[in-house]
């Protein structure tokens, strides 16, 4: 048994108009029934040991505490952050909350923000990874790429036939976020995984290793969570102590500098509906290839992706994007959505 850990700050700008600082894409039912971070919780909820620890920004506090009401969960250690400071700083809040409670678990941190297709399969990789974990080792999931995608990290497997008999391999590098002929350059080799961001190992490991690399993370967040107020399921973090820490992912911080990673390649459908092509790629599409939300009349009209509360109509083109909500209206050629982040960004400068 594994204590879960979801991380739910993140604020998903490539999927605007509907993902918002206010309520950001993990937060909604963007691929099926139920929220991603409901999902998230659902996906594990079989090999946890009791309720998660959530680690979110304090505004989402009641979004959070109520989707996962909402799926069953009672109880849930909910560490609010006063400002996001990426998730290094989250995880080691998360892993303090962890032995605070007393022991040493597994922690397995999830982003809130994915689909994974076969969560059987997935289950059954972190059932297999424990014992590594417990040994000592960061193990990674990693997914066998099928594009030179810049959004991710790769992780480059030890070249041996060896894995120990659990399919866990040594890891010879971690490159987060490579540039775009790089990532073309291990696409071509076929020795990397891209990092599904899952990570499995002793909550004591991972202060350990970040205490190594990055003390100046660990003694902020220690004093964050030494001055935190408790407030029922919530623990605020003490907002001076939280905002005075460097804002660092895992990846950067630990990933790419530790000896102790370690890679389980698993197969289970994975996407990190990063964007609107990748929520167009998870969806149901019809025979034309068009998928979405609402009442949407394609004629003659291919490959795009419909959300809207109106009708909407699509006549002659091809690979759109078209998202309408109450206040705003995004058309984008379904190969450019990457640059929707702009749009955003440009609306925050204008504010
Ligand atoms: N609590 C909290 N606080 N959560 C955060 C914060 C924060 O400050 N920042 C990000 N998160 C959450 C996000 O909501 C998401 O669920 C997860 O942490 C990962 O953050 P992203 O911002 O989505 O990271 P990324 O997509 O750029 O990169 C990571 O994921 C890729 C796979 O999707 C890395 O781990 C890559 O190596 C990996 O390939
Ligand atoms: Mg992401």
């Amino acid at each position: 048994k594994v204590r879960a850990v979801l991380l739910s700050g993140g604020s998903g700008t490539r999927l605007w108009p509907l993902s918002r600082e206010a309520y950001p894409k993990q937060f909604l039912a963007l691929a099926g029934e139920a929220t991603m971070l409901q999902d998230t919780w659902t996906r594990v909820a079989d090999i946890a040991d009791g309720p998660p620890i959530v680690v979110a920004n304090e505004e989402h506090r009641f979004l959070a505490a109520e989707q996962l009401r909402m799926v069953g969960v009672e109880r849930a250690a909910i560490l609010l952050e006063p400002v996001g400071r990426n998730t290094a700083p989250a995880i080691a809040a998360a892993a303090l909350q962890a032995m605070a409670e007393g022991g040493d678990p597994l922690l397995l941190v999830l982003p809130s923000d994915h689909v994974v297709g076969d969560p059987a399969a997935f289950r059954q990789a972190v059932t297999r990874a424990c014992a590594a974990a417990q040994e000592g080792a960061l193990v990674t999931f990693g997914i066998r790429p099928d594009a030179p995608e810049t959004g991710f990290g790769y992780i480059e497997a030890e070249r041996t036939d060896e894995d120990g008999g659990d399919g866990i391999f040594g890891v010879r590098r971690f490159i987060e976020k490579p540039d775009a002929a790089t990532a073309q350059s291990y696409l071509d080799d076929g020795g990397f995984y891209w990092n599904s961001g899952m990570f499995l190992f002793r909550a004591s490991r991972y202060l350990a290793e970040l205490g190594r690399y990055r003390p100046d993370i660990v003694a902020a967040v220690r004093g964050a969570f030494d001055a935190a107020e408790r407030d029922g399921d919530f623990l605020r973090l003490d907002k001076d102590a939280f905002a005075a820490s460097p804002s660092d992912s895992i990846d950067y911080a630990v990933m790419e500098r530790t000896e102790r990673a370690m890679v389980l390649p698993v197969d289970i459908d994975w996407n990190d509906v990063g964007s609107w092509s990748a929520l167009w790629d998870v969806s149901d599409q019809d025979d034309n290839g068009n998928a979405g939300h609402g009442d949407v009349i394609a004629v003659d009209s291919r490959n795009s992706f419909v959300w809207s509360r109106r009708l909407v109509a699509l006549v002659g083109v091809d690979d759109l994007v078209v998202v309408e909500t109450a206040d705003a209206v995004l058309v984008a050629h379904k190969d450019r959505v990457q640059q929707v982040k702009e749009v955003v960004a440009g609306l925050k400068a204008a504010d």
